[in-house]
């Protein structure tokens, strides 16, 4: 035998030396439900550890996580019942506590990336994100909500604005706005392909913001397709994204490596709430050992060729990380 790959394994120094993926703290995003109650601090059941933070909580919280070495946070509103419309126009209104939270956190952690969520769902009475009408998801009519909502999010002092929303569009509509009210520093993070998948239920637990009737996969692409994600990314450069993302993304390992390989932005994988809950809750039965999947599945992530990962675990893995 010449080659005896083995070699290469024999102790931890030469495993370090030819290791090829590395991950840190530094990739991750931090996402955190925010609710309008300062004080409010409630757990998501099917996301154990993770918590509705209130308006003046969350920031202790991202104080926390700041020491821990976390830099970078999406934020997502937790809206109340009466603030919910057909048209969610609650999404950028100047009482809105989502935008105002956004402000204090800017102004206490400057330093940090702060960004957005952008889509109709946690505004809308009818839970999709776009504006229903007969059944129908009304996309050109929806892009100007997403344009004045994300307008309104950079104005709050956002760095990055996140339109998980899937409407065709919907990129171009928020760069034209943002360029034309002088937000050219203000970056767009593209939900370029998220799917209509089955691992986003504990976070609609989380927003209670499950559609109420109808499903999302006349906007959300069918976990089949992968040339469609081509097609979304390709779309998404044109109209002026600054970051691909594919959504979820243990299950969509294949689509993080081809936009990686033929994208020359930055791509981000969402790992998302149901991936979060799969781990965690084998792991509280003792059936798996959680640092040890955790940290395989992120590294999964950056090895299929992810630049960023927004994951739930971000606090967890910062935590193992600065002992
Ligand atoms: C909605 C949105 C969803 C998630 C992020 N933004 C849910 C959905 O599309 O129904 C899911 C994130 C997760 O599951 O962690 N615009």
């Amino acid at each position: 035998m010449y080659q005896r790959p083995r070699r290469n394994r024999k102790s931890a120094a030469i495993r370090g030396m030819v290791e090829e993926t590395n991950l840190s703290v530094s990739h991750l995003i931090y996402p955190l439900f925010v609710a309008e109650n300062p004080n409010e601090k409630s757990e998501i059941i099917s996301m154990p550890g993770i918590f509705r933070w209130g308006t003046e909580k969350v920031l202790a919280e991202i104080e926390e996580c700041i020491e821990l070495g976390i830099q970078n946070f999406v934020l997502f509103p937790v809206v109340p019942e009466k603030y919910k419309t057909k048209r969610g126009e609650y999404s950028a209104d100047e009482n809105n506590f989502y935008l105002k939270v956004a402000t204090e956190i800017k102004k206490r952690f400057p330093e940090i990336a702060l960004m957005s969520d952008v889509a109709l769902d946690p505004y809308s009475t009818d839970g999709h994100d776009g504006i229903v009408e007969n059944g129908i998801i009304l996309n050109d009519e929806t892009l100007p909500v997403l344009a004045n909502m994300s307008l309104a999010q950079a104005q709050a002092g956002f760095d990055i604005i996140g339109p998980s929303d899937m409407m065709d569009g919907r990129i171009r509509a928020i760069r034209e706005i943002l360029d034309d009210n002088s937000y050219d520093q203000t970056s767009i993070m593209a939900y370029s392909a998220k799917y209509a998948s089955a691992f986003y239920g504990p976070f609609r637990d989380a927003l209670d913001s499950t559609p109420k009737s109808g499903d999302k996969k006349s906007y959300q692409m069918n976990p089949a397709n992968k040339k469609e994600a081509i097609l979304e990314a390709i779309l998404d450069v044109e109209e002026g994204a600054d970051f691909l993302m594919v959504k979820p993304a243990l299950s969509y390992l294949d689509v993080i490596h081809v936009l990686s390989e033929n994208f020359v932005l930055p791509i981000t994988a969402y790992n998302v709430s149901g991936e979060y809950a799969m781990v965690k809750a084998a792991s509280e039965k003792g059936w798996l050992n959680y640092d040890a999947t955790m940290q395989e599945t992120l590294l999964s992530m950056r090895r299929a060729g992810a630049n960023a990962i927004l994951t739930y675990h971000a606090k967890d893995f910062a935590q193992l990380h600065k002992k």
